[in-house]
This record gives structure tokens, sequence and C-alpha cells, in this order.
């Protein structure tokens, strides 16, 4: 069984990628969606909470998890994986914004975009990964911060939607490639396509493409499997049903709650809450 984390919902697109090219394989999503969203967070919050996602993955029996969230990639892989999956360990942590770099660097005539968190964007990583790939390639950043609110509120083909992209947009006119750095904007793309006219990136493909073949190279980490999927979520287990499915591009049936209890998250079984006001 895989593991794939998200801050909520965003990381459904990169699964929706993950199924495609990998059917056979047993996915396990947990999207931290009653905290979400992660991208305006500190880094410490970061950190705690991504070490508690990826610790409840671990404790649900995954060896394999697949950081599918840009900003837990840009500001927590590495130390996840100093953690957890150093040399010797038997897990792993992937993340996505390498084999976005890669695809970026794949493509580029020369200017690359970033659309991002304000989180991925303030890490530098972007800038970092794929000027390692291609020193002379000139990179732009541009922070989004109210893409990823708006596509959860299901507003990413409004008006409102338009003009909030040709804001945030009107500073990268130069770039040739602009890559989708939070998971969330594929859902965008119909809306982004009207107001940028270069490359438009979706890493998602990337990283199935580099999951596959890392799976090749590393057996044994994955168990046997039957093309099953399972959720858990920190949200909402109603809301998360609903609106999983645009990003997922499926139906949602069955979410197990989880919640935090002293610094870990537990599965929560289902709980009465007294509700209204006691009236003397
Ligand atoms: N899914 C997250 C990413 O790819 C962004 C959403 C959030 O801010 O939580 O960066």
């Amino acid at each position: 069984m895989i593991g794939v984390y998200d801050s909520g919902f965003g990381g459904l697109t990169v699964l929706r990628r993950l199924r495609e090219r990998l059917p056979h394989h047993d996915f396990l999503y947990l999207g931290d969606s009653g905290r979400a969203p992660y991208g305006g967070r500190d880094v410490h919050t970061l950190l705690d909470f991504a070490e508690q996602c990826v610790e409840r993955l671990f404790e649900e029996g995954c060896r394999l998890v697949v950081v599918a969230c840009n900003t837990v990639s840009c500001v927590a892989l590495r130390h996840l994986q100093r953690r957890y999956a150093g040399p010797g360990s038997e897990r792993r942590i992937l993340g996505i914004t390498i084999p976005a770099a890669e695809a970026a660097v794949a493509v580029s005539e020369g200017h690359v975009g970033v659309l991002a968190t304000t989180r991925t964007v303030s890490s530098g990583t972007f800038v970092t990964e794929i000027q390692k790939l291609a020193p002379r390639l000139r990179v732009t950043q541009q922070a989004a911060p109210l893409l990823a609110p708006l596509i959860e509120e299901g507003w990413e083909s409004t008006e409102i939607a338009r003009l909030t992209a040709e804001r945030y947009l009107a500073p990268l006119r130069e770039v040739d490639t602009l890559v989708l750095g939070c998971t969330h904007y594929p859902l965008m793309l119909p809306v982004l396509r009207q107001t940028f006219h270069g490359r438009l990136l979706d890493p998602a493909p990337f990283a199935a493409e580099r999951l596959l073949d890392w799976l090749e190279r590393h057996p044994g980490f994955t168990g046997p499997s039957q093309g099953r999927l399972s959720f858990l979520c920190s949200g909402d287990p109603a809301s998360f049903r609903e609106h999983g499915a645009r990003f997922l591009g499926a139906p949602i049936d069955e979410v197990v709650h989880i919640a935090e209890e002293a610094g870990r998250l537990q599965r929560r079984t289902s709980m009465q809450v007294v509700t209204g006001q006691i009236l003397r």
C-alpha cells in the first residue's frame, strides 16, 4: 500500500494520475483537510503537521509515502526523509517537486514561471531544483494565495477566478512554461488557459511516471496489492467525500476521520456531539 499525503484536497489530482499509471496498486490517501490550507503557514507548524501525517500513514502500514503537496515537498521533505527514511530504513518518502522541476527543464525554452502557494515560493525550492538541472534557465515565481481557497469553494470557473488569475499571471507574461506549483491548480486549467498563452505544465503525470520508474528500481516497498483505494481525513468526512470527488474525478465512498490527540493523529470512531444551549 502506498501512502499519499496532502494538506487536504489538492493531492487528489496527483492520486488521480498515480492511479491511472499504477492501477493495480493499493493507495491510502491522507488529506489533512481540518488544518488546511497549509500554504500560508509557518515552517515549524508545517514540519509538525507533516510529521504527524506521515507517522499516521506508517502506522497504517504504508512503507512508502508520496508527499503530494508542493508546500510540504518544498519545506519539509528533506526533514521527513532524514527523520524517518534515512539509510538502512525500511521506509521511503518521495516528493513531487523534483519531477516537476525535471519536467519544466525538459520543455522550457529559457524562462520558467512557477505559480504556487506563499510558503512554496518563499522556500525557493523550485528555483533551486530547476537551476540545479539547468543553471542558465531563468525562473520567475509568483505566489497565488487566493487560488487554492477559490478552488476549494468550487469557484474555479467563475469570473472572480478569471480576474484573480489575471492579476497573479500579469508578472509572468514573459515566461514560456508555467509550472502549476500547487496541486489544486489543475482544476483551474480552463481559466488559466484563457489568461496565459504559453505552456501550462501540470507536473502530476510526470510525478506518476517517476513513481512507476522508482517502483521498478525498488521492488518490495508496496506489498501485495489489488487496486484498492482508501481515505483518511482530519476535516469533515462528508465534505471530504463531496469536494474530494471533483479533485479525484471519481466518487469517494468511505472516509475515515482522524484527529489530533496529544500531538498524534488518531483514527476516530463516530462520536455523538451535543449541540445547542442548555437553558436554566
Ligand atoms: N496542495 C497544496 C500544494 O500543493 C496547497 C494547498 C494548501 O495551501 O493547503 O501546495
